[in-house]
């Protein structure tokens, strides 16, 4: 990693990723951002899983125009995002279905975090909800950030998966700051178990500890506010995960 790397991160841009797919990054990434805004934090949700992008689909928005059409020159990154809350919370959505995004030239991905650069200043927060793995396009875009929330479940994949991105991330961009969420927990003493193998595994093997985020309970309702298209905050502002 290079004095340059470091220079080419965003000091207001929040990473969430995990190695695993399907652990509930979208859904944390939109209530996280959605929690921010509520508390006068104007934030722009980037939908980062440019190939299978689903921010769109859990917040049932049909945008005019989206990452696809600023990356074919038909329409400006200011063109494509949609107020959500106006004010408070903006998405840029991907193009989801498609797949034409999926694989992303390195001038394509230089572009978008040039582009991330430009419009950060004008936001609290700037939050990118990666795709699983660490493919090409995760390990572009994570050189915008120098924050990473790493969301994992109790399952053994996703703590192994987790652990290989923590690893492949810190060998590239050794500036990462790491913290875990553990999602879909059934109660405290699962999330701290997951958290405490993940740390151990880092601890003996790179080195370091990441800090404990925080853990989040399983929730039949996670998957009614997907299902309803409607942001969890709104729907169940009382329930533990919120
Ligand atoms: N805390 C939770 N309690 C119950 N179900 C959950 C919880 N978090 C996530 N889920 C379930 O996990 C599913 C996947 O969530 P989500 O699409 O946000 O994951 P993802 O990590 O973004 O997946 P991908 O890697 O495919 O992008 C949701 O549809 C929801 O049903
Ligand atoms: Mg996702």
């Amino acid at each position: 990693m290079t004095e340059h790397t470091v220079s080419k991160q965003i000091p207001n841009l929040l990473l969430v990723a995990s190695g695993k797919g399907g652990v509930g990054k979208t859904w944390f990434s939109i209530t996280l951002a959605q929690a921010f805004a509520q508390m006068g934090k104007k934030v722009l949700l980037f939908d980062g899983d440019l190939g299978l992008a689903n921010v769109d689909i859990q917040l049932g928005l049909m945008p005019k125009n989206d990452l696809n059409t600023v990356l074919t020159s038909r329409c400006t990154m200011e063109e494509a995002i949609v107020e959500y809350e106006p004010g408070n919370l903006h998405i840029l959505a991907g193009r989801s279905g498609g797949g034409q995004l999926a694989s992303l030239s390195p001038q394509r991905l230089a572009f978008l975090r040039e582009e991330l650069r430009r419009l950060a200043p004008q936001y609290d927060l700037v939050l990118v909800d990666l795709g699983a793995g660490v493919g090409g396009t995760v390990r572009g875009l994570s050189e915008t950030g120098r924050e990473c929330l790493v969301v994992l479940n109790d399952e053994p994949t996703a703590l192994t998966d987790a652990y290989a991105f923590i690893k492949v991330m810190r060998k590239r961009i050794p500036s990462m700051h790491h913290q875990i969420v553990v999602n879909w927990v059934e109660n405290e003493v699962h999330g701290k178990q997951a958290y405490q193998t993940i740390q151990k595994s880092c601890e003996t093997f790179l080195k370091f500890s990441p800090p404990l985020a925080g853990y989040i309970r399983k929730d039949s309702r996670v998957k009614d506010a997907i299902r309803a298209q409607a942001c969890f905050l709104t729907r169940y502002p009382n329930a533990p995960c919120s």
